[in-house]
C-alpha cells in the first residue's frame, strides 16, 4: 500500500509578524503522522465514510487534487491535534505525498505547492509556512525577500512568500500544550486590528522581524544561550500584541528556571509553547506540575517521505 509520513512543527520565531511579510522560521520535530492509500470502492477514511466535516483537509485535497477514483485512507498520528503543532499541515502532506507515491514518487515542491493550496482553501488566511516545514522538514525560513537557500517561491492574492532551507543543529525543545485549543484565524484578526490602528503595534510586529533575523545567525552558530533570549524576547512582544494567555504565560514561567528561552508557538491564545533547554526531564516535570501537557521533542527531522508498504 502506498504511504507516506510528514512531520508536525514547532514555529521557532516570527509567529503574527509572518502575515505582515516579516520572516518567520519553523522546525519539524520528530512526531510524524502516516498516512497509507488505496483504491477502494468509496473514499473511507480509517474505515469511516470521507466527510466535508470531519475530514476537511483530504475532502478538498482529493476535490481539488486527485482524480484517480476512490480512496481507501489509513492515518496515524503521533502529532496531538488541536494543540497548534501542525497536525493539519502534516496530514495534507502525508496524503498528498501518499497519493504522490501511487503515481510514481514524491517531489517534494509539487506536494508543499498542493498542500498550501488545500490549506488556504480550508482556512482562509494562511502563511505555507506550517505546510513548507512539513513537506520540507529541517527547518524553513520564511520571507518576504529572496534569500540564500531558495527552496519555493509561492504567491497568493497579492501575497507572496520565499521559503528557503533552514540548516538546524541537534536541539532539544520542551513543548507544553495547554489543552486548550485556540483558531487560528480570530487570532490573527486581532492583530491585524491592532496594526492597523496603531504605529506602537507596527513597531512592535517590525521588532519580531529583526528578533527572527537575529535567531538564523544564532541558529547556525548553534548558540543556544542567545538564542533562547530571542525565544524569550519574542514571547514578550507576542504577549504585548495580546496573543499570550494566562496558561501560556504559567507554563512558560514553569519553563525558564531550566530553559535558556521559552516563548508560545504559532497562534497562541491557547494551545502551546515551548522551551530550549538540555534539561528536558526538570522543564517537562515544572510544565506537567503547572497543568499542561509536556513532549520532549527533537527538531531537524525529515520532511514528507514515502513509508515501507504495509499489508
Ligand atoms: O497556529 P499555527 O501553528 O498554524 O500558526 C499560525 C502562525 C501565524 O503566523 C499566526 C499565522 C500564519 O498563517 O502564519
Amino acid at each position: 500500500m502506498p504511504a507516506a509520513s510528514a512531520p508536525g512543527k514547532i514555529i521557532l520565531l516570527g509567529e503574527h509578524a509572518v502575515v505582515f511579510g516579516k520572516p518567520a522560521i519553523a522546525l519539524g520535530i520528530d512526531m510524524r503522522l502516516t498516512c497509507a492509500v488505496e483504491k477502494g470502492t468509496e473514499n473511507l477514511v480509517n474505515g469511516q465514510p470521507l466527510s466535508e466535516r470531519y475530514h476537511s483537509y483530504i475532502h478538498a485535497a482529493i476535490r481539488d487534487h486527485w482524480s484517480g477514483g476512490p480512496l481507501n485512507i489509513t492515518i496515524d498520528s503521533k502529532i496531538p491535534s488541536g494543540s497548534g503543532l501542525g497536525s493539519s499541515a502534516a496530514l495534507t502532506v502525508a496524503f498528498l505525498g501518499a497519493v504522490a507515491e501511487m503515481r510514481g514518487g514524491i517531489a517534494e515542491e509539487e506536494v508543499a505547492r498542493a498542500a498550501f493550496d488545500v490549506e488556504s482553501t480550508v482556512q482562509g488566511r494562511a502563511s505555507p509556512i506550517d505546510t513548507s516545514v512539513s513537506c520540507h522538514g529541517q527547518g524553513v525560513f520564511i520571507d518576504s525577500a529572496r534569500r540564500e537557500g531558495l527552496l519555493w517561491h509561492i504567491r497568493r492574492d497579492s501575497r507572496q512568500w520565499y521559503v528557503h532551507h533552514c540548516p538546524v543543529p541537534d536541539l532539544t525543545f520542551v513543548i507544553g500544550f495547554t489543552g486548550m485549543r485556540a483558531p487560528t484565524g480570530p487570532l490573527v484578526a486581532k492583530v491585524k486590528r491592532y496594526f492597523d490602528r496603531t504605529r506602537f503595534a507596527r513597531d512592535v510586529v517590525d521588532e519580531i522581524g529583526a528578533v527572527t533575523m537575529e535567531g538564523v545567525k544564532r541558529l547556525r552558530d548553534r548558540d543556544v544561550v542567545a538564542l533562547g533570549g530571542l525565544m524569550s524576547r519574542d514571547h514578550n512582544l507576542l504577549a504585548i500584541l495580546g496573543v499570550s494567555s494566562p496558561e501560556l504565560q504559567r507554563l512558560v514561567d514553569a519553563a525558564m528556571p531550566f530553559s535558556y528561552g521559552a516563548k508560545l508557538t504559532g497562534a497562541g491564545g491557547g494551545g502551546s509553547m515551548i522551551a530550549l533547554t538540555d534539561r528536558p526531564e526538570k522543564v517537562a516535570g515544572a510544565i506537567a506540575r503547572r497543568g499542561g501537557v509536556p513532549y520532549v521533542v527533537r527538531a531537524g527531522v525529515d520532511g514528507v517521505r514515502a513509508e515501507p508498504m504495509s499489508e
